[in-house]
């Protein structure tokens, strides 16, 4: 089972990018996760871009990576309460698509903040916008990781707290089992 991952930040240094790279050593017997081309590399959605260049090569790319998935980890921040704009720019370019690649794709959400919501906000408002684009969110587990910075060691970019390691591993494991009875092969 292939999974990609993208990260909503594009910040160096990024806890949700540390999130993000653990990923894969939580995953269950059979899930590879590989992380996706880079959003930071899309340029702001123009229409006219669209229709006169054709997508840019970043958004190709970010639409055959989804497209080549079984499923979708999306881990972000928050800002100013919502999805940040870097990640919503992706999507947008991306629902555009002839043969939109979120269309029926399996999606599971991870979010992290330094404060005591776990970025709780945007995901709901990207369960929003994944929606629009007949994505197919897992509901639960959620993943909020709360006071990120209690919960991660950033030179060894790993994720410490093992709480948030074993509620990231149970929904691997449910997205497993979603792709499964989503995707029947
Ligand atoms: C933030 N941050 C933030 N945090 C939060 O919990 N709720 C919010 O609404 C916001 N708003 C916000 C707006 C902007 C423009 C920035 C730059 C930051 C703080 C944010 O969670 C923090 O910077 C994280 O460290 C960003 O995530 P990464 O880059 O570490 O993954």
């Amino acid at each position: 089972m292939d999974i990609v991952s993208i990260c909503g930040s594009l910040r160096n240094a990024s806890n949700s990018r540390i999130i993000e790279s653990v990923l894969q050593s939580l995953a269950p017997a059979g899930m590879r996760v590989i992380s996706a081309p880079p959003i930071g590399e899309i340029p702001f959605y123009k229409h006219d871009v669209q229709v006169e260049q054709g997508f840019p090569s970043s958004v190709d790319n970010l639409a055959k990576a989804i497209r080549a998935a079984d499923g979708v980890i999306i881990v972000s921040p928050e800002y100013n309460w919502s999805v940040p704009g870097a990640l919503k720019n992706a999507l947008d370019w991306v629902s555009r698509m002839q043969e939109q690649p979120l269309k029926n794709k399996p999606v599971a959400l991870q979010s992290s903040s330094p404060g005591p919501l776990g970025a709780s906000r945007m995901q709901y408002h990207l369960r929003q916008v994944l929606a629009s684009m007949d994505a197919l969110a897992l509901t639960k587990p959620e993943i909020f990781v709360t006071f990120v910075g209690t919960k991660i060691d950033i030179v060894r970019r790993e994720l410490t707290d093992d709480a948030t390691r074993d509620i990231i591993k149970q929904q691997l494991v449910a997205f497993g089992d979603f792709i499964s009875y989503a995707r029947p092969s």
